[in-house]
């Protein structure tokens, strides 16, 4: 199974990949990029890197020749919110990917899994107080994927997760795990537990629904990892 990844590079996205390349029923891992990976990832004989210079042009043969995934896993995304990187970029993947898959795909649907954020809003109306740019523009990217997904529901399933606060291996070890759980699944996930829930929702996203909060990527990816382990 092949399975694509946007913001490789990036905290999330470079968790997803790892999981992803160690996955059994993952044989190909396609990443998308405008800089390199570190050498011990890009040298994995699973992965295959893709140099984009500008993530608004999704030129059709590169489409084409990954017209086989099962699911593209999307982790680009900023914190202060861009225009282009949270909303028009994935905007332009969707339609364009989905424009070639009218023509190819067959069997499953394909499934866009998304990173979003448990305070984004796709309500564009509501005045909010804090990081308002950010919260409404990713907000309307979850509208679009949800609404491609809607009307394209031969070819394409959207997923949206919604994580709280991430906590990374490090934050764990320096003694930050203790508040994660203090404050509990509906708050904090680890990224380890959120790597683990993207992988899977790219290969068998079956039963899930597609808006995903923090405490289902908490627990489930908790049970994945368990079931890793033993
Ligand atoms: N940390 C949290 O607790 C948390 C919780 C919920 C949601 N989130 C959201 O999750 C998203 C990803 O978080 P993260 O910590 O993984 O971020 P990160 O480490 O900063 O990674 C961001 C990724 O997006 C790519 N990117 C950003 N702007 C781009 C552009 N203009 N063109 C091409 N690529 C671009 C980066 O590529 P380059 O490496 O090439 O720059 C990188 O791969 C963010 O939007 C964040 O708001 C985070």
């Amino acid at each position: 199974m092949k399975v694509l990844v946007v913001g490789a590079t990036g905290m999330v996205g470079g968790e997803a990949v790892v999981q992803c390349l160690a996955h059994p029923a993952i044989t190909k891992v396609i990443v998308f990029v405008r800089r390199d990976l570190p050498a011990d990832v890009s040298d994995h004989p699973k992965l295959e890197s893709v140099l984009i210079k500008d993530f608004a042009i999704w030129p059709e043969n590169v489409l084409l020749a990954h017209s086989d995934a099962a699911a593209m896993i999307w982790a680009m995304g900023t914190y202060k919110g861009s225009i282009t990187a949270d909303l028009e970029y994935p905007v332009t993947f969707i339609e364009s990917m989905g424009q070639v898959l009218e023509t190819k795909h067959s069997g499953a649907p394909f499934r866009f899994v998304n990173l979003s954020g448990k305070f984004v809003r796709r309500n564009q109306e509501k005045r909010l107080w804090l990081l308002e740019k950010p919260r409404k523009i990713k907000g309307l990217l979850e509208t679009k994927a949800l609404a491609f997904a809607d009307s394209h529901a031969k070819i394409w399933e959207t997923f949206i997760l919604k994580p709280g606060g991430i906590m990374t291996k490090k934050m764990v070890s320096s003694g930050a795990g203790i508040i994660g759980a203090m404050m509990g699944d509906s708050w904090v996930v680890r990224i380890e537990e959120l790597g683990a829930f993207m992988v899977q929702l790219a290969i068998n996203a079956e039963g899930e629904e597609s808006i995903i909060d923090n405490a289902r990527i908490a627990r489930r990816g908790r049970e994945l990892l368990e079931s890793k382990a033993t």
